[in-house]
């Protein structure tokens, strides 16, 4: 049978007010491009919804990853959605588009992408995840919890489809490179990359057999070596359940609201707080960082959903908790470990800083 792939393309073309919310008008536009895709056949589905000021267009599709036509289609998109945003004066309004001509794939481009490409089981649940104020590394470790902690998901000690474990593949951000490693055999080996949030990524889990079980947007990592360009509000896709996590195991790490590096710009620590795609609203010091969830059944490459996974009262004391780590870390103003290290941070003074005080420093004695 033919495969189904799930291309998630997210970008950020402007915003109200400040770096908030994205216009409707911004994803109106963007329906309309998907919907002519949906007519030519390039596309079999697509759901479109948005995290803050970020714009995520799920794609269903028969034409595998990296293809031209599919990474065309959502570029377009988010080119005629830039000139909606110039119109109305929109904030940052074309901020993630790094060149208007496109370039045969639309990765490098600005755009975050994570797809999969795989042969549907007889019923198949996807999740997917839109995160704003935050960067890649934020989903090391709810991935970790998902796929190699057995106090998160039962099912790799009681479920014998999942007992043999899952492969890792993780970015070096900083060298631009890749390694592969097993769990739960290099569990502790894994972990000690995977501490180091702004360094190391996870871009993709494998069952041992191969088969892809989760993909994450890690675009404008792949832009630069050597030089720091992560804090890209990123997606990933998860699949659950029949040799997979269950979908429960998927979403229960987010109950912990981590913190992760993204927050006011691009510069602090927060906690990443999960809610539901209509609260999806970074206000407060442009944040709290922000994660919406949806639970799609994929069937015949059409989505079937989706569940607004974080609208559950069963997430309020999380977002309770995450409000109130919030002003705890505010509290640290211009401090460490709020702000964070500087050759993590997307904005800086130091450098000017530094050389105006160049002829006042003296050598201690
Ligand atoms: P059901 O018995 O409702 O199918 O649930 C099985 C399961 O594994 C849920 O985590
Ligand atoms: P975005 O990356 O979501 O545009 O936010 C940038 C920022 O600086 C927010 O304070
Ligand atoms: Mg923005
Ligand atoms: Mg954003």
């Amino acid at each position: 049978m033919t495969k189904t792939t799930i291309s998630v393309i997210k970008a950020d073309v402007g915003s109200v007010s400040g770096h908030g919310v994205a216009h409707p008008e911004l994803l109106d536009i963007c329906d309309e491009v998907l919907n002519d895709a949906l007519e030519t056949g390039l596309l079999n589905d697509y759901y479109i919804t948005r995290c803050g000021d970020d714009i995520d267009m799920i794609m269903t599709h028969r034409n595998g990853e990296e293809n031209e036509e599919v990474h065309k289609t959502a570029f377009d998109a988010f080119m005629k959605a830039t000139q909606k945003a110039r119109e109305l004066k929109l904030y940052g309004a074309g901020q993630d588009l790094l060149s208007d001509t496109f370039s045969g794939n639309i990765k490098g481009m600005g755009p975050g992408v994570a797809e999969m490409e795989f042969k549907e089981r007889p019923s198949d649940p996807v999740i997917v995840y839109c995160c704003d104020k935050t960067e890649p590394g934020a989903f090391n470790l709810p991935l970790y919890r998902i796929f190699a902690d057995p106090f998160n998901t039962a099912g790799l000690v009681i479920d014998p489809s999942l007992h043999d474990g899952f492969k890792f593949e993780v970015f070096d951000v900083m060298e631009h490179r890749k390694v592969i490693m097993d769990c739960p055999e290099e569990s502790y080996d894994l972990l000690a990359l995977l501490g180091s949030t702004g360094r190391y990524v996870i871009k993709r889990i494998f069952k041992k057999n191969g088969e892809i079980a989760a993909s994450v947007s890690t675009e404008r990592l792949n832009l630069m070596a050597g030089q720091y360009v992560g804090k890209d509000d990123p997606a990933a896709i998860i699949r659950a359940q029949s040799g997979f996590p269950a979908a429960g195991e998927v979403i229960e790490p987010f109950a912990f609201p981590h913190l992760v590096g993204g927050w006011m710009r691009g510069s602090h620590n927060g906690p990443l707080m999960p809610t539901s795609q209509e609260e999806a609203n970074p206000i407060r010091f442009d944040g709290p960082p922000r994660i919406i969830g949806l639970g799609f059944q994929i069937n015949k490459s059409e989505l079937v959903g989706p569940v607004d996974l974080f609208d559950d009262p069963a997430f309020d004391p999380t977002r309770q908790q995450a409000a109130q780590i919030a002003t705890y870390m505010r509290r640290h103003g211009p401090f460490e470990p709020h702000r964070l290290p500087s050759e993590e941070m997307e904005y800086t003074s130091l450098p000017g800083v530094l050389t105006k005080l160049e002829d006042r420093f003296k050598k201690m004695e």
